[in-house]
């Protein structure tokens, strides 16, 4: 039998999935490392923490595998998006990497709007400026840190600069470069325009390759530490989504999923890259070849649970503190929460707006609270969605993945918020999965990444709307709408309060 291995860098852990020719996880291994946030809307994360957790996660997986090495052909990549890696002219790491979710540059995403136009930004990078994206990042160290930037060669992503260390050689690839705002989204190629207009120089993006592009072996270093053999492939990989989308199969036009991880991410699949959505959803490449997609996040999805578990229920795992939100009715007795904890991107891109519970009452019980969070991260969720709907999409079946696809009462809530058919898959490995199938396509198991698809993913259950909770639910949502508008301007005073 011959196996694949995908890569899943994530921003809390490294997950490793050794994949058999039938699709199965044939062995998991997860390594964790810690985020670093030094200043309130700081995040960032050493990279020499990702390639030691993958080193020692792989040798894991090698160690326990009791079948022949030579038989796991290649591996591939899914990578948390956005995150800055600089590197100079050794491609030695000079900074600690800046991530996704980090909130620092709000300041550098309006300088972009005003020397580039944002009319034109949007244009070319069919994207908002957002503090989350890499370009205001590297805008941010070129003024605060004009030292390092001054050293600076090439920029990577994360799962990039990982992809380097194994295999010595430096690329991007399409879909991760698509969420840096320095890619001319609809043709592929690095903006010279954007560059010039903020004073970057070109020569600091990396070469740019397709996902499923063989970028040669691994290193004899990378082999030794590991137990791999050293004729193991390597294909380049895709940002998280991306991957998340082809490991639930989002390959074709009408194909939508809803993924509850850290961050919250309903996802759609493009065929043409020359759609206008304003910038109001992301609109990326895809990793399938020649295809595109567009996204609406909510920075804290299962990061508003884990809160609320951390804050309130430190010592209960989350299937107790779970276990009675069935009993609580649709929209928790009146109490509605706003996921805001960190900010927010879709609909509103705003780094002061924080999260809520509305209509508090001295009846309401935890298990309230608990519902309402859970309700209040899947409205968020449904902004997304009905952007899409506005623009003439039709969304009536969607995959649900992630911690949100581990609880039947939350399934059924997402089929009842956002009136769709919910599915979810027997072995739902999301991008860990989509990169081991770039790895299988890659190597040339299947002829395309559809097929690929068919032999790996089945459907496990089904979850249709219930009528009465729609009604409900669209009521709430509308009154869930008006919480953003009304709390928007408190928040920013709030700021000052802030450490
Ligand atoms: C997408 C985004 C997040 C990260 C999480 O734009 O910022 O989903 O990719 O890893």
């Amino acid at each position: 039998m011959k196996y694949v291995i995908g890569v899943d860098l994530g921003t809390s852990a490294v997950k490793l999935l050794l994949v058999n020719k039938n699709g199965e996880v044939a062995h998991e291994v997860s390594k964790s490392y810690p985020l670093i946030q030094e200043k309130t809307g700081y995040s960032e994360q050493d990279p020499e923490e990702w390639v030691s957790q993958t080193t020692a996660g792989i040798a894991e997986l090698i160690e326990t595998f009791d079948g022949e090495i030579n038989d796991i052909e290649g591996l591939s990549f899914s990578g948390q998006m956005h995150g800055l890696v600089l590197l100079d002219e050794n491609n030695d790491v000079l900074r600690n990497a800046i991530l996704w979710n980090d909130t620092r540059t709000t300041k550098q995403c309006q300088d972009i709007y005003d020397q580039v136009g944002k009319e034109k930004f949007i244009s070319i990078t069919k994207n908002l400026a957002l503090e989350g994206f890499t370009l205001p990042k590297i805008l941010w160290v070129k003024e605060n840190e004009p030292d390092t930037y001054q050293k600076a060669k090439t920029f990577v992503l994360p799962k990039d600069y990982l992809r380097y260390r194994i295999t010595g050689k430096l690329q991007m690839e399409y879909s991760d470069a698509a969420g840096t705002s320095l890619l001319d989204v609809g043709s592929k190629k690095w903006s010279k325009e954007i560059c010039d207009l903020l004073g970057i120089d070109i020569s600091i993006c990396a070469p740019l390759v397709n996902s499923h592009d063989n970028v040669g072996k691994i290193t004899a270093d990378f082999s030794n530490q590991t137990g791999l053999v050293a004729t193991t492939d390597v294909f380049a990989g895709g940002a998280d989504n991306a991957c998340g989308a082809i490991g639930s199969g989002i390959l074709s036009p009408g194909k939508t999923f809803a993924s509850i991880g850290t961050s919250g991410v309903v996802l759609s699949y493009e065929e043409n890259g020359d759609k206008d959505y304003e910038g109001k959803v992301h609109y990326f490449n895809h990793s399938a070849p020649n295809a595109y997609y567009t996204m609406g996040v909510t920075l804290s999805a299962g990061h508003s649970l884990n809160w609320f578990k951390n804050t309130f229920a430190e010592d209960e795992d989350f299937d107790t503190l779970l276990n009675e939100v069935g009993t609580v009715p649709v929209g928790s007795n009146g109490l509605l929460f706003t996921p805001y904890l960190v900010g927010e991107r879709t609909p509103h891109a705003d780094s002061s707006i924080r999260a809520s519970f509305i209509g508090m009452d001295s009846s309401h019980k935890r298990k309230d609270f608990a519902r309402s969070v859970l309700e209040g991260i899947t409205f968020s969720l449904n902004e997304s969605i009905d952007i899409f709907r506005k623009s003439g999409k039709t969304i009536d079946t969607i995959y649900s993945i992630g911690g949100g696809a581990k609880n039947e009462e939350w399934l059924q809530m997402q089929a009842d918020i956002f009136d769709a058919k919910i599915v979810k898959l027997t072995s739902e490995q999301g991008p860990g999965m989509g990169a081991a199938m770039l790895a299988a396509f890659g190597s040339g198991w299947f002829s395309s990444l559809e097929e690929c698809a068919d032999a790996f993913l089945t459907e496990a259950e089904v979850y249709q709307p219930n009528k009465e909770n729609v009604e409900k639910y669209e009521k709430l949502f509308k009154v869930y709408k008006q919480v953003y508008v009304q709390t928007a301007d408190l928040n920013k005073q709030l700021m000052d309060f802030r450490n």
